[in-house]
């Protein structure tokens, strides 16, 4: 069988995740792609592949130029889709609507999965001795349960949307998805405000890598200034690699904990 895994990484997660369920797939003898957000204007999606989309919950919602990058280049019509999020704490209905969105596409969305990992959020306000991000970066990486739940998923027959299993993320009851709805624009604005106070300090040395690194292209790194324009979709990339670690949110950040990614070598998303 040909897969595809297409995703969204900004901090190292959904890519780690990626990679466990490559050689997941592979082992369960499928011919395997990976195709990060970076290069999915680039290289061909395989046409008849099954596809995996993966991607950080950001305020209970996909990010969102990654939501558009899928349903604006990608052939839905009949393909079988699997669904996968890492999450902080709680996806919320981010699983379920991007669910609906793809079925409207013409899609079969066959599952979906929430994989626990660090919050890339609250780890740059946390110092580096911090009991409570020890906890978080304890997990056993290379043995994460949710991908024997995924395994099992797909070793069970198709089952037609309202018969998945109850603890699915895809199936969220209509006073869940009425919460989740009005806190949304909570969160929303929360994130505005970071965003606003998103900004490099005085210790920057121009080095120019957040810019190239950044997904959506707000930053211009000139010899005299590092600027954040107004396209910011707060995925923390830059604020957790930036190796003067010069980029902080008002003075919240100073002297906290950056994230490298999960595993023993750095993600490196250039
Ligand atoms: C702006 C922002 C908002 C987030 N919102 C949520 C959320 O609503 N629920 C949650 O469980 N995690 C949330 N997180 C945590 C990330 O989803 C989580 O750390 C994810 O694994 C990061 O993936 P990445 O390393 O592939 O970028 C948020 C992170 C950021 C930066
Ligand atoms: S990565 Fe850091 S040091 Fe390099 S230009 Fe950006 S803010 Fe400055
Ligand atoms: S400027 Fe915003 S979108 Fe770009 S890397 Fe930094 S946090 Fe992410």
């Amino acid at each position: 069988m040909q897969t595809a895994i297409l995703y969204f990484s900004a901090t190292g997660n959904t890519h780690w995740v990626a990679r466990q369920l490559q050689k997941q797939r592979e082992t369960a003898g499928e011919t395997v792609t990976c195709i990060p957000f970076e290069q999915l204007a680039k290289q061909p999606v395989p046409p008849d592949a099954r596809l995996f989309i993966g991607f950080p919950v950001y305020g209970f919602a996909v990010p969102g130029i990654f939501q558009t990058r899928i349903l604006e280049t990608i052939a839905l019509k009949g393909r079988h889709v699997y669904l996968f999020a890492t999450v902080g704490l709680v996806p919320g209905d981010a699983l379920a609507r991007f669910a609906d969105k793809l079925r409207q596409a013409g899609a079969v969305v066959i599952g979906g999965r929430a994989v626990r990992m660090p919050g890339s959020d609250g780890m740059g306000f946390m110092k580096p001795d911090s009991p409570t991000l020890r906890k978080m970066l304890e997990r056993d990486f290379e043995n994460l349960p949710e991908l024997e739940q995924i395994q099992h998923d797909l070793q069970q027959p198709q089952l037609p949307p309202d018969r998945f299993p109850k603890d699915s993320p895809l199936r969220i009851s209509a006073p869940k998805r009425l919460l989740y709805r009005l806190c949304r624009p909570l969160m929303a604005r929360l994130e505005t405000f970071a965003i606003h106070r998103l900004h490099a300090d005085d210790t920057c040395t121009r080095c120019g890598l957040c810019a190239r690194i950044c997904p959506a292209g707000n930053i211009t790194v000139t010899q005299q200034e590092t600027v954040f324009g107004n396209r910011c979709i707060l995925c923390m990339r830059c604020l957790h690699h930036c190796p003067a670690q010069a980029i902080q949110i008002a003075s919240w950040t100073r002297n906290k904990y950056r994230y490298p990614g999960p595993g023993d070598s750095p993600f490196r998303p250039e």
